[in-house]
């Protein structure tokens, strides 16, 4: 880093946070800053990713030429078992890309109420593919047989004829729960293709043994980011059957999502995939131990450490600006996800030492 930088560096420090940490881009961001629990999105490249960056094989991936996207599209279809693979900038645009595929306008999407992909995607979903969602309950995470049937009834009464059903897995505002392996097969047997938004299905891989091809199974196309909790700068992959894939690419494109030397980023998710996997099994631990503090602060507050199964831990207070006021007084970021509902989100660039304090931290909160 030149003189000018560092001085730069230093002069935010002062207003906030760790001069070592700005200096140092691949320190955790535990060791002297802020225990950053807002996402796991905020996580930076580890140094082996940045090294495979730096030394990509790359050509244009516009014309298909740019054999490190190849491989990692390759590694991806063949980890979900499916036949192909598209790299796309981000899990939205994959998720995106599946609506546009898969439903035709004015029909509607079976999907829980609070995934990504019904409200945290900026009304996508009408502008993409001019669905409308038809949303079911996903308190528990899934959505319910039932609920499919029911949805499809209803086509009879005036509703939109149901052409697809999206699901979440981990599902992330139910704090991260993974689909029990049986209940996606069951969906899909109501006869509507599926879609799978698993942004974190490593998670559930990690977390239950359940391989992320298996998951995958059912579901016609499977989305994966690799920039949340597996530490790639950029970027998510859609896999499906390979004419499905060639139209998405199409897609893509339409979408302004065609990128050249593109082996650049996917360099780095080879490595997420290689390296970064097995490893979630500590995020997963760390998010325990933080429910055990949450649920014995508040132990009314719905925070169950046992269903705390992956990395995120969601818990209900009434005044969640004082909390998230006190957290940062105590070095600690936190977020909240609706209103009254308070999330904490592990992730690589926290240790145990950064748990441990945002855990005492927890404790004197108000
Ligand atoms: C479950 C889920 N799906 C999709 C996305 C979208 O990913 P991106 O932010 O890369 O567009 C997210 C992002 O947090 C997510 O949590």
């Amino acid at each position: 880093m030149g003189a000018l930088a560092q001085e730069r560096a230093r002069s935010l420090c002062e207003v906030d946070g760790d001069v070592e940490q700005l200096l140092d881009p691949c320190k955790p961001r535990c060791m002297g800053g802020f225990v950053d629990l807002r996402s796991d999105t905020v996580t930076r490249p580890t140094p082996e990713m940045r090294r495979a960056m730096a030394e990509a094989d790359v050509g244009d991936d516009v014309y298909g030429e740019d054999p490190t996207v190849n491989a990692l599209q390759d590694a991806f279809a063949q980890r979900v078992g499916k036949a192909a693979a598209l790299f796309v900038p981000s899990g939205t645009m994959g998720n995106q890309l599946a609506l546009r595929l898969l439903t035709r306008p004015a029909t509607s999407v079976i999907a829980g109420r609070r995934q990504h992909v019904v409200i945290y995607e900026n009304g996508a979903a009408g502008r993409n593919a001019g669905i409308q969602f038809q949303t079911v309950d996903d308190d528990d995470g899934t959505i319910s047989v039932d609920d499919v049937r029911w949805a499809l009834d209803a086509a009879r009464h005036h509703h939109p004829q149901p052409s697809l059903v999206c699901v979440e897995n981990t599902h992330m505002p139910a704090g991260g729960v993974p689909w029990p392996p049986d209940a996606l097969p069951a969906v899909a047997a109501c006869g509507l293709p599926v879609h799978l938004d698993g942004a974190r299905l490593f998670h559930a891989e990690v977390a239950t043994g359940v391989d992320a091809a298996a998951y995958a199974a059912p579901a016609t196309t499977v989305m994966c980011c690799l920039s949340k909790g597996l530490c790639a700068p950029v970027g998510s992959l859609l896999a499906g059957p390979a004419d499905l894939m060639a139209d998405a690419r199409a897609e893509r494109q339409r979408l302004g999502g065609g990128m050249r030397q593109a082996g650049v980023i996917a360099a780095a998710g080879l490595v997420a995939l290689r390296t970064m996997v097995e490893r979630l099994a500590e995020d997963h631990a760390r998010a325990h131990r933080l429910a055990e503090a949450v649920a014995d602060r508040w132990p009314d507050a719905g925070c169950d450490p046992v269903r705390v199964q992956t990395n995120i831990v969601i818990w209900r207070h009434s005044r969640p600006d004082a909390v998230l006021d006190h957290l940062r007084a105590e070095g600690v970021l936190g977020g909240t996800l609706a209103p009254g509902v308070m999330r904490l989100v592990t992730h690589h660039d926290v240790d145990d030492d950064g748990i441990e304090r945002a855990a005492k931290a927890l404790a004197s909160a108000p």
